[in-house]
């Protein structure tokens, strides 16, 4: 865990509690954590999920990557660092949602397994549920779909560090579940993460 750099701080604890608050929304809050290769359909499935739990009546929300670095991660690239300090200030972002209430979707890369474990360890630590979903679509399917070109750009050598090409993608080992874009749509995955949710007793 990063250590902390100020020194004379308190934590300070407020009054109302978790269960207070999920009184008000009548719901619990959970991170959904969805991880896998640019263009694995990570965003499009967390989206799909979104509407369909606002739909029913459920407060959820997406925090997207691409999304993310245009405002509170615009000081980030894609060093490794950098890429473990993004992780890490969306694990701490998601661990507020969720603690707030709100059924949140990550989606990320999120390449390394270590900087991964750690947003579970802190979603645990704070009895938070945090599901893992690996978006397990193979390179060759993200390629060839290239929505925003980016593979093309790295085949071609104008894109240096890309996951898959010339920066590492390590895959969960024991991932919540997993989906892969070519076989499930996002509709479908939809119907698997509310069973999932369902069977939690999170929904
Ligand atoms: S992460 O690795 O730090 O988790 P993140 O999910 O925030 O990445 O951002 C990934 C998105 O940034 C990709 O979907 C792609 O659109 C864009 N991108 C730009 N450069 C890179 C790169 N070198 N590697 C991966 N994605 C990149």
């Amino acid at each position: 865990m990063t250590e902390n750099k100020a020194t004379n701080i308190t934590w300070h604890e407020g009054h109302v509690g978790r269960e207070e608050r999920a009184r008000v929304l009548k719901q619990k809050g959970a991170t959904l954590w969805f991880t896998g290769l640019s263009g694995s359909g990570k965003s499009t499935m967390a989206y799909t999920l979104e509407h369909a739990l606002v739909q029913r009546g459920r407060l959820a929300y997406v925090l997207d990557g691409d999304n993310i670095r245009h405002g509170l991660n615009k000081n980030l690239g894609f060093s490794a660092a950098d890429r473990e300090e993004n992780i890490r200030r969306i694990g701490e972002v998601a661990r507020l949602f969720a603690d707030c209430g709100v059924l949140t979707m990550t989606s990320f890369i999120s390449p390394y397994r270590a900087d991964r474990d750690k947003v579970r360890a802190l979603h645990v630590e704070g009895n938070l549920p945090f599901i893992e979903v690996f978006v397990n679509t193979p390179i060759e399917t993200c390629e060839q779909r290239d929505p925003k070109g980016l593979y093309k750009k790295a085949r071609a050598g104008q894109l240096k560090g890309f996951t898959g090409i010339d920066d590492p993608y390590e895959e969960p080992l024991h991932p919540e579940l997993t989906l892969d874009a070519t076989h499930t749509s996002p509709q479908q995955a939809t119907v698997l993460l509310i069973e999932y949710l369902e069977k939690q007793g999170i929904l």
